[in-house]
């Protein structure tokens, strides 16, 4: 069975290559020809997701799952959520957007966060299902370790006392929002479509 994993970003596609079963042929956006910018305009990584999914999917008719990831952060009223990416500008600056963070929680004593990610699945005609996962933490007052992207430098996750940017990418990966979404995910698949009773 084909499925689209509806990114333009290779590496997302090559972590998520491991946790797919094989029975299951992943397909890019390369694949399909398809390389357009797909818009991320919501206001909920819900919405975003799920339309990139059925974007794709209705263009196709291929089962399609998409993915959209937020830092919510408990006292900016869960900013910047959905848009992490652009939280400093345009240009999708990772510097930019940890410094504006530091600067909004200065002399905050709640620096209570969390990565939550959503990924939407669109199969059939109308079948749509949604997965979640969190990984709960704190904001540094640093910016600390090289490892990782985005956010890592600033992101503590419970149970630790270094950065995800001071971790060897395993163990971030082992514990990310984003594993957590994508266990939940390729359980339903193997279930749903190959009667997997684990
Ligand atoms: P996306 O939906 O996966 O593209 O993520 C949106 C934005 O959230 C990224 O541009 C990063 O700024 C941030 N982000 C997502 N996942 C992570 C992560 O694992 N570590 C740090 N930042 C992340």
């Amino acid at each position: 069975m084909k499925i689209i994993f509806a990114t333009h970003n290779k590496h997302k596609i090559e972590e998520v290559r491991h946790l797919v079963d094989k029975r299951f042929m992943l397909l890019s956006l390369q694949h399909v020809d398809l390389a357009e910018d797909i818009p991320e305009d919501y206001q909920t990584l819900e919405e975003n997701a799920l339309f990139k999914a059925k974007f794709i999917f209705q263009k196709t008719g291929i089962p399609t799952f998409a993915d959209d990831t937020g830092l919510e952060i408990a006292a900016l009223n869960n900013r910047p959520g959905v848009f992490s990416a652009r939280y400093a500008g345009k240009n999708k600056n990772d510097q930019a957007n940890m410094d504006k963070v530091l600067k909004e929680l200065k002399n905050a004593d709640n620096r209570l966060a969390r990565f939550r990610t959503v990924i939407a699945f669109v199969w059939n005609d109308g079948k749509e299902k949604l997965f979640e996962g969190i990984v709960n933490g704190k904001i540094g007052l640093v910016k600390k370790g090289k490892q990782g992207f985005g956010y890592d430098p600033i992101f503590i996750p419970d149970g630790y006392n270094i950065t995800f940017a001071e971790m060897p990418l395993d163990v971030k990966n082992s514990i990310s929002h984003r594993s957590r979404a994508f266990r939940k995910f390729t359980s339903f698949l193997n279930k749903e479509f190959l009667n997997d009773k684990a």
